[in-house]
């Protein structure tokens, strides 16, 4: 048995695309694997708070050490980390806001990337001083977007600060592996929309099984 973290960025309920790909792939995956768990944190529904001069301070000092305040502001982190730590693939489901990722899914990788818990800082390592301390996960990334061509070779690929943000901060949580389904042209309601719907969502059954197959 492993877990998945399943994270849904969307702010929208109703007609979400990148949630309509996140519950094909979590119908594929449960389908064949049904005793895996699955943590679900939608942040689209629930934004995790920004964080603040306490939670910087917090996160910085000793647990023992800690301001009643601070607990409270460090609160909602340990419990995102603790939800991370024990996933051994994440899912985001994440529309392009802005040519890159909601507010609500930055404030969660604020919450999580997090010095002694996700990442270590070591000034001997020279100047990459930052390693992950979690290792071995995959990442799947399910996005939307209402313009297109921003995979290598298209006409947008400059603008596209969504895929490379999450990847990075990604490593940081221990990634190791990505995967990455997109629709596009969702602003253009054409043909290539069409296109990349059906594509997207009939990658969503190989990718399954090829993750699969590496456990
Ligand atoms: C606030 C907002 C900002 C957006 N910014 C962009 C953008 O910068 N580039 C883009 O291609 N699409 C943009 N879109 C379009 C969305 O990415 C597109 O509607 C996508 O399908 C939303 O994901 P969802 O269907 O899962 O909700 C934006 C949409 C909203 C609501």
């Amino acid at each position: 048995m492993i877990t998945l973290l399943r994270i849904e960025a969307s702010a929208r309920m109703t007609r979400s695309l990148s949630r309509a790909l996140s519950n094909d792939f979590f119908e594929t995956w449960q389908s064949e694997r049904p005793n895996d768990q699955v943590i679900i944190r939608d942040v689209g529904l629930n934004p995790p708070t920004a964080i603040s001069e306490n939670w910087i301070a917090g996160v910085f000092s000793d647990e023992e050490s800690l301001t009643l305040v601070q607990r409270e502001e460090v609160a909602l982190s340990d419990i995102l980390i603790g939800e991370l730590i024990q996933s051994d693939i994440i899912v985001i489901a994440t529309p392009m806001y802005n040519y890159g990722m909601p507010a609500a899914l930055k404030a969660w990788f604020d919450q999580v990337i997090r010095i002694n818990k996700t990442f270590s800082f070591d000034l001997a390592r020279g100047d990459q001083p930052i390693e992950p301390i979690q290792n071995g996960k995959t990442l799947v990334i399910l996005s939307a977007s209402g313009e297109g061509g921003f995979s290598q070779g298209g006409v947008n690929v400059i603008k596209n600060h969504l895929h490379p943000h999450i990847l990075e901060c990604s490593k940081l949580l221990g990634v190791e592996k990505s995967y990455c389904v997109t629709i596009e042209y969702q602003e253009f309601n054409d043909e290539r929309h069409s296109e990349s719907v059906k594509s997207a969502h009939a990658s969503i059954a190989p990718l399954v099984a090829s993750i699969k197959k590496e456990l």
